[in-house]
């Protein structure tokens, strides 16, 4: 007995409507389902605060690097400078990412102040000393990214070192 040639559901044009119809309706759903776990993801990341401090050439060129990370959960709260061009210049850049920042005049107010889990210190060489110990002895723990150098004098480097280790 001869077989009925096989019709596919696709070939009939009220099937095609409907399979086409179903596929839209897939690609709804995934698209949906993409957003809201990306939501999830974005409202569960917490973001990595810093904060700068020294906002001359350096300290605003991680500004400007950190604002390329931002789509990675990160953002700078605040800077300390006590040289008010500076401040200036930072916050100037800090406004046109639409990061509001806090302005401190110096390091330890921006410790005490408890906003950033991160501290980038890009200070002049002779200061690094002084504020990467007054962070470590800091209450609140802080990340640290120092310019380099780390310190002036090899005694000096050791010191940090026997500190954090
Ligand atoms: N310029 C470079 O090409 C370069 C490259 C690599 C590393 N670095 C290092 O980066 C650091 C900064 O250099 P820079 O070129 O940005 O200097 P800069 O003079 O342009 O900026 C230093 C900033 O620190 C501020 N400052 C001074 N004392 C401070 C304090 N106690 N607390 C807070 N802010 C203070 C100053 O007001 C100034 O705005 C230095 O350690 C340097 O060695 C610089």
């Amino acid at each position: 007995m001869a077989l009925a040639p096989y019709d596919s559901p696709l070939n009939q044009t009220t099937t095609k409507a409907t399979h086409a119809r179903k596929i839209q309706d897939v690609r709804v759903i995934q698209w949906t389902l993409r957003l809201r776990i990306r939501k999830e993801i974005m409202e569960a990341k917490d973001t990595v605060k810093y904060g700068i401090v020294g906002v001359g050439m350096m300290g605003r060129e991680h500004l400007i690097n950190l604002h390329h990370l931002r789509s990675e959960g990160v953002a700078v709260v605040c800077i300390a400078d006590p040289h008010l061009p500076s401040q200036q210049l930072a916050q100037e850049l800090a406004h046109s990412f639409n990061w509001p920042i806090k302005v401190y005049s110096g390091h330890q107010e921006l410790l005490d102040s408890g906003l950033c889990d991160v501290v980038v210190v890009s200070t002049p060489n002779m200061t690094h000393f002084q504020i990467l110990m007054d962070i470590i002895n800091h209450p609140k723990p802080h990340h640290v990214l120092v310019e380099k150098p780390l310190c002036t004098t090899v005694v000096d480097c050791q010191k940090v070192y026997h500190y954090l280790y």
